[in-house]
């Protein structure tokens, strides 16, 4: 099997390298964007006619934070519509037998009920502050299905929940809460202060997964014979903010003082995906939060260490 995973050197596309590296009779075809930029459609059409995968992971995106998404909404709707477009219909063409797109959970409305299930898809508005994201990932889930439908390719997509693990973004202004707390929190600790100001009131609710996890469900997903044109992936619980920022502390080894300040927005109050359709299939994430956010400290030393932490 020749596998193309699209965005191998992101966090997610760098964990699906791990997880595809020890698959018996896989061999990975890669290419840094420098090599294949997915938003030109000549060179991906040229690069599956010449290559041939018979599998494709589309795990490449613009992404970015609330700040990036607000000021540059046209390079997030165009940059991931050509991605997803260029990708779907160019693996169409040149005969890969079968491609996993992924979308994300911030793609359903921002009024879903709690958890989410698949179907609440295109039953509100967005979440404003990633609008011109979440569109261009809907396109790709559908484009996704319509091609299945059309072609009877097998294209089928999976919605993550909220990631983390190595090769995460640790920006200090961009970066999602895990990486940003991770930072924050080594940081105060290193500089051996007393206090650490968290945002909010700490009890809003989350859910995370760890990238092995989602790139082992990926596995999982690509060997069903008749999978559901999108699925959740998560771990099905949530902690509130402040469970995980105790978490963070503890792990980073802080010892000082939390304090919350809320008069910063907390944010929506609870944001879970609803698992069971894939429990059902038979999968289950399998890393717990805290062992989680162990390796995944241990992962921004060396990161940290080696020069090529992100962000
Ligand atoms: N992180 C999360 O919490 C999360 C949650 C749910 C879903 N997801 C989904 O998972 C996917 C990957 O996310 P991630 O967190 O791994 O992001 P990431 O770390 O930023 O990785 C994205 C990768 O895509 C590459 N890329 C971007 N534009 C490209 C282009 N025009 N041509 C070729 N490659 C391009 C990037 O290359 P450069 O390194 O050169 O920029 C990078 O390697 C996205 O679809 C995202 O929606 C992520």
């Amino acid at each position: 099997m020749k596998l193309f995973i699209a965005g191998h050197q992101g966090m997610v596309g760098s964990a699906l390298v791990r997880r595809f590296a020890r698959e018996p009779g896989a061999s990975l075809l890669l290419r840094t964007r420098q090599e294949l930029d997915l938003t030109q459609q000549f060179a991906v059409d040229s690069f599956f006619a010449a290559e041939k995968p018979d599998v494709a992971i589309v795990a490449a995106a613009k992404v970015g934070g609330i700040q990036a998404n607000a000021t540059y909404p046209a390079d997030f709707l165009f940059a991931n519509l050509a991605i997803a477009a260029n990708a779907i219909h160019a693996a169409y063409r040149h005969g890969v037998k079968r491609l996993l797109f992924l979308g994300s959970s911030c793609i359903y409305p921002k009024h879903a009920p709690q958890p989410m299930p698949e179907d609440c898809l295109l039953t509100g508005p967005l979440e404003p502050t990633n609008e011109a994201y979440a569109i261009a990932k809907i396109a790709g889930l559908k484009l996704a299905q319509s091609y299945r439908k059309q072609h009877g390719v097998l294209f089928h997509s999976a919605m993550p929940t909220n990631l983390y693990g190595p090769g995460d973004n640790y920006h200090p202004e961009n970066s999602h809460v895990l990486p940003a707390l991770i930072r924050r929190f080594h940081e105060a600790k290193e500089a051996g202060r007393a206090e650490v100001v968290a945002w909010g009131t700490g009890t809003p609710r989350r859910e995370f997964l760890h990238v092995d996890d989602l790139a082992d469900a990926c596995a999982f997903l690509l060997r069903l014979a008749n999978p559901p044109d999108w699925i959740n992936v998560g771990t099905g619980s949530d902690v509130t903010i402040k469970e995980l920022t105790e978490t963070v502390a503890a792990v980073t080894g802080f010892t000082g003082r939390i304090a919350w300040d809320a008069t910063k927005p907390d944010g929506t109050p609870r944001k879970l995906l609803d698992v069971s359709r894939l429990a059902t299939l038979g999968w289950r994430a399998r890393t717990g939060l805290r062992d989680g956010i162990g390796q995944t400290y241990a992962s921004f030393l060396a990161e940290k260490v080696a020069g090529g932490l992100r962000g």
